[in-house]
């Protein structure tokens, strides 16, 4: 029995904590003895540390201690990886954590590390992606683990035989995640047990992490990360200041803080790779593609390969008979990228939904209409219809909405005084995935219930919305139910991460649920506690491999100002097909947010790297360009009522990434409408306009 608590405008749970300071973060909680960690990067980009000089460093009031590879506890043997710090001299990029300084002060450690002084011997660097490095190749397989390549019938055959051919080459450079909390860490080490409050998208993964660097079984560490501010993904593994931070404490035997500062997160967390990609295009005169090819180029480290997936969106999104896909990768001199929101859909989509603005302008017919005359109920990949595939209807929902009817397709045809306007279209997609997760539920003899899940709230509401779960499946209203999550001493559960946090967890609360009142067939409250537990792995392994996605289209007007080139956002619309809805609220939060991070990815973030140093010039919020609310005077999010029986007992398909994809694709779009330019490498910046 629902009691209707999913699809219901909840406020966040822990809002009131959060606004009233009450709520804590990873180093806000109080810990007796604390001391304080500050990180030390490399100064050079790739080299040997010949000579650590701690002498001044240790001098200077209230420093405990100078770790280094000389002397920092040793991380057990295992494969070359980031997050082995430490524990050589090498050095294979530049802000490579190469020291920590613990003080009794958050200021003694940061003035220590200032006073330690680091010989290095270096070589030279190599930190330029460029599509024809010589050290170009082929990874065994793209992020998380699908195929480098694919191909299906003749490619170039195909190409070379149609009227009409699109062949751009686009390209987006770094991006780097900034959410509000950085990297955060307190650890405390308990008669040879780890207990560390740190900010993470997954405390089981980082739990799993940690077990293995300082080779303890699991059960002897424990991580918590009851609040989160922020992630995006550069949080979803565990990264440098979880292990900074266990090391140091392990080192001075006393509770040790680090916090990464707002500048050392630009690189040494992971980064959105540049990417370089061609597309090429082929239609017959009335739009149908007949032949797609989408060849991507990105960038990974020296000491761990990351493979941006980013030409798979290209697999699934627009059938035609000619297909290949590629991904080629370049180790450089470089921190190891990492996910960030929609990793390879996100900069995939940019390159082919413009190429597909690009194909209606040569056939000559409108971007909304192409996209639907493209449209396919069977998964070109898997060669199997999608349990439901709502991406026209969101296209047609949205034009109607946007009011997009009589829009003249030429470009420059609208203007303001000295504005000019356009408006573009793109569609968007993200597979709506689950992993496997555990929870417990309990009934209490006051009738109220307890449910635990080691899920975690990055600030998205996904404590709101497991707690609206529970709460109907157990058949109580949801003030009864009790909602616990981020602790690894909880029900292990996978990252909120790959818009698979709602859909995973909630199966297993849903189970375990049913389990309970399995138990409690009467419904009356038990005369003591009664506990069920689910672990939905089999079941989730046993899913059959059908493709399962959410769509979305966003639409957007822009104003170009004729003479300067300046951007403004006049709206943006977008309409998304993701399943339930869980709670509106945090949902249009989601999905407003993936669409603005969408639009700074059009027109502000650039990570703008220097080969003579290799490193990021712009490393803070003064000099890396973010959207602010100003950039777009209106914003909305919409989405179509769907039922998709296949896809999880909770029937969500996850929104936390298909807000982002494709939208800045459409604004680049309604850009070339409004000026007659074509932008293909962002930002899209007013000097590229004029
Ligand atoms: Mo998201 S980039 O999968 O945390």
């Amino acid at each position: 029995m629902s009691t209707g608590a999913v699809g219901r405008a909840y406020p966040r749970l822990e809002g009131p904590a959060k606004v009233t300071g009450a709520a804590r973060y990873a180093v806000e909680y109080p810990v007796d003895g604390v001391s304080y960690g500050w990180a030390v990067p490399s100064a050079v980009v790739r080299g040997r540390i010949t000579r650590i000089d701690t002498t001044q460093a240790l001098a200077s009031p209230g420093v405990l201690a100078v770790l280094h590879h000389g002397n920092a506890p040793r991380i057990a043997p295992g494969p070359p990886s980031e997050l082995r710090l430490l524990q050589e001299p090498t050095v294979h990029y530049r802000g490579q954590f190469v020291a920590v300084v613990v003080a009794t002060t958050l200021e003694a450690a940061r003035e220590g590390a200032r006073l330690v002084r680091i010989d290095y011997d270096t070589g030279p660097h190599s930190t330029v992606l460029t599509d024809d490095h010589p050290g170009l190749y082929a990874p065994e397989h793209v992020n998380p683990s699908y195929p480098t390549d694919t191909a299906e019938g003749d490619f170039d055959a195909g190409y070379a035989a149609a009227p009409v051919r699109v062949d751009a080459t686009y390209r987006t450079p770094a991006y780097h995640n900034n959410p509000m909390e950085p990297h955060a860490t307190t650890a405390q080490w308990h008669d040879g047990r780890l207990v560390v409050h740190d900010s993470n998208q997954g405390a089981s993964s980082v739990q799993a992490t940690l077990a293995e660097l300082f080779a303890l079984p699991p059960e002897s560490v424990r991580v918590v990360a009851e609040h989160v501010g922020g992630g995006f993904g550069s949080k979803g593994y565990a990264k440098a200041a979880v292990v900074l931070a266990a090391l140091a404490a392990r080192h001075v035997d006393r509770p040790v803080k680090l916090a990464l500062t707002r500048q050392q997160l630009f690189g040494p967390i992971g980064y959105r790779t540049p990417t370089i990609q061609r597309v090429r295009l082929a239609a017959d005169t009335d739009g149908r593609l007949t032949a797609i090819c989408h060849d991507a180029i990105s960038q990974t480290s020296t000491i761990q390969e990351f493979a941006e997936q980013t030409a798979v969106y290209t697999r699934s999104m627009y059938a035609a008979p000619h297909r290949r896909t590629t991904h080629r990768l370049v180790r450089l001199d470089v921190p190891t990228p990492f996910w960030m929101r929609a990793p390879g859909e996100c900069p995939g989509a940019y390159a082919l939904e413009s190429a597909l603005d690009e194909l209606a302008v040569a056939v000559g017919i409108d971007p909304v209409e192409l996209r639907i005359r493209n449209d396919t109920a069977v998964d070109p990949e898997q060669g199997r219809p999608f349990t439901s595939r709502n991406l026209v209807a969101c296209l047609r929902e949205g034009a109607q909405r946007f009011g997009w009817a009589g829009r003249d397709p030429a470009p420059r045809s609208r203007r303001d005084g000295r504005w000019l306007i356009g408006t573009g279209v793109a569609g968007s997609s993200y597979p709506a995935r689950s992993r496997p997760s555990a929870a417990t539920a309990t009934a209490r003899p006051d009738g109220s219930f307890l449910v635990r899940v080691n899920a975690t709230d990055i600030g998205t509401g996904a404590r709101t919305a497991m707690w609206q779960v529970a709460a109907d499946a157990l058949g109580v209203p949801p003030e009864r139910v009790e909602i616990r999550i981020g602790d690894s001493a909880l029900p292990t559960a996978p990252v909120a991460g790959g818009s698979m946090g709602t859909s995973s967890w909630s199966w297993a609360v849903i189970r375990a649920a049913q389990a309970l009142r399995e138990k409690l067939r009467d419904g009356t409250p038990p005369t003591s506690e009664v506990t069920a537990a689910a672990d939905t792995t089999e079941e989730v392994g046993g899913q059959p491999a059908l493709p399962r996605y959410a769509y979305g289209a966003q639409f957007v007007e822009v104003r170009v100002d004729a003479d300067t080139g300046e951007v403004r956002l006049n709206r943006m619309l977008g309409v998304f097909a993701a399943g339930r809805v869980v709670n509106p609220t945090t949902a249009r939060s989601q999905l407003i947010g993936g669409m603005t991070m969408g639009l700074s990815m059009a027109l502000h973030e650039e990570g703008l790297l220097d080969e003579r140093y290799g490193d990021w010039v712009n490393h803070d919020l003064a000099t890396y360009h973010i959207t602010g609310c100003a950039d777009v005077e209106s914003i909305e999010a919409y989405w179509l009522d769907e039922r998709d029986d296949e896809l999880n007992p909770a029937g969500v398909k996850g929104i936390g990434e298909v807000g982002i994809v494709g939208t800045a694709a459409a604004v680049a779009n309604a850009v070339h409408h409004a000026t007659g330019v074509r932008i293909r490498e962002l930002p899209i910046r007013l000097d590229k306009l004029i």
